[in-house]
């Protein structure tokens, strides 16, 4: 069997729209022309029935002149043919036949400007058939383009297109809400992801923490104990491995606030307070690497609503991340201001940035690319923030990196309300 392709839309509309251009006009001309047609035969009809009834009474010499008035449409006919008779009355007969062919070429003759009109009407009409089938059919066809670019995996967006019907617009906003609420799922999904995963993180975490936590306790004490017996050679040793005690102690408290968060204290929080305490509490680690610090609060900054501590330790893991980000030099740059309802917190540094294909894992807890990181920074912040009802964002060039944060001036009922 021969798999033939249906006819497209566009053919079926031109087609259709042709096939009604051209039986309009036919339907036209025709009408003209039979109607003429009629009323050349009913005249020359008219003018054979008064030459007969004149002939009756006269002989065939008089009638000789007055059939020569009968005009252009008889001619005479021929023998076996039905024709039209006159007599005269000394018995002469004359017959007649309607000439058909010569009352079409006159009638054509007289109404050549409708055929010329009736012809360039039918190409208007052609041409506003392609016409209309084109914009009828090319919202279409991008939607289609829009389906076919969706399915390879590439987001789009249709665009507004002038001067089509209504349905088509609507199909058009229908797909391209359809992608924006595609991309939302897909972005919620993967939130969820990473959710779930710091949560499984979470607990193993904190049951690991918990375990590590005493026998370093007791360690530390016992050290302690020993220092006083030891001599100096040996205090030396003690003296490293107490920091390296005290290292290991603080890793594994950040992790179990981490796995444990306590519960926060909403409250009205201050962003200038904010960032004068995180700008003086990184002023030596600023100093030490060279990296220069600038901070601003836009007049008039709302108060936000949060818990102060975690938002603390928030702007402490971004502007250390920052620091650290940046051992040869540079700068910090904290911004915070009022955007509608809520107070957007930037910290900008001067740093080589994040190479896109780690920025999916920053926020993964355990992810470092530091020797001496912990990878908990990031996904300490993700989690206050979104406690807080506020989003994270983070752009990043070879330039530096700004890591934004979207937070509520108001708690979530009030807001509403
Ligand atoms: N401002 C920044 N500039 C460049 N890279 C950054 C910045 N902040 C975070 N990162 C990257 O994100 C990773 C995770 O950060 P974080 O969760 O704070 O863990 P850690 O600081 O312990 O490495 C860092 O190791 C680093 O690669
Ligand atoms: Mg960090």
């Amino acid at each position: 069997m021969r798999s033939s392709r249906p006819l497209s839309i566009e053919t079926r509309i031109k087609v259709i729209l042709t096939a009604i251009a051209i039986g309009l006009t036919g339907l036209t001309v025709g009408t003209a022309l039979t109607q003429g047609f009629f009323e050349r035969t009913g005249e020359a009809r008219l003018l054979l029935e008064t030459a007969k009834s004149a002939a009756s009474g006269l002989s065939a010499a008089q009638v000789e002149p007055l059939l020569m008035k009968l005009g252009p449409f008889w001619k005479e006919a021929p023998p076996g043919v039905p024709a039209e008779t006159v007599h005269s009355s000394d018995g002469k007969v004359w017959r007649f036949t309607l000439d058909r062919s010569r009352i079409w070429s006159a009638l054509v003759h007289r109404q050549r400007y409708v055929l010329v009109a009736g012809l360039i009407g039918l190409l208007v009409a052609v041409e506003l058939a392609v016409f209309l089938a084109y914009s009828l059919t090319r919202p279409m066809k991008i939607l289609a383009w829009g389906c076919e670019q969706m399915r390879s995996g590439r987001w789009v967006r249709l665009p507004t297109l002038s001067r089509t019907p209504y349905e088509l617009e609507a199909l058009n906003e229908a797909f391209n809400g359809m992608v924006e609420d595609l991309k939302r799922w897909q972005d919620f999904q993967k939130q969820a992801a990473r959710v779930e995963r710091l949560a499984a993180l979470g607990s193993v975490a904190a049951a690991v923490a918990h375990e590590v936590k005493n026998p370093l306790a007791s360690m530390r004490i016992h050290l302690d104990l020993l220092q006083g017996r030891l001599s100096a050679g040996e205090k030396e040793s003690a003296a490293i491995l107490g920091t390296e005690l005290d290292r290991l102690n603080q890793t594994v408290s950040q992790l179990l606030s981490y796995a444990r968060p306590r519960t926060p204290l909403f409250g009205p929080v201050d962003a200038r307070e904010l960032l004068a305490w995180i700008a003086s509490m990184t002023a030596t680690p600023c100093r030490l690497a060279g990296v220069q610090q600038f901070w601003g609060v836009e007049e008039g900054c709302p108060f936000l609503w949060g818990d102060e501590q975690q938002l603390k330790q928030v702007m402490l893991n971004l502007v250390l991340n920052a620091v650290g980000a940046q051992p040869d030099g540079g700068s910090v740059r904290l911004e915070a201001r009022g955007e509608g309802r809520n107070v957007s917190i930037r910290v900008s540094d001067t740093g080589p940035g994040i190479p896109p294909e780690l920025l999916e894992r920053i926020f993964d807890p355990f992810f470092t690319t530091r020797p001496e990181g912990t990878g908990l920074g990031l996904s300490i912040v993700h989690r206050i923030v979104e406690g807080h009802g506020g989003r994270v964002n983070v752009e990043t060039s070879p330039q530096g990196t700004v890591f934004s944060l979207l937070l509520p001036t108001a708690p979530p009922d009030k807001k509403e309300s």
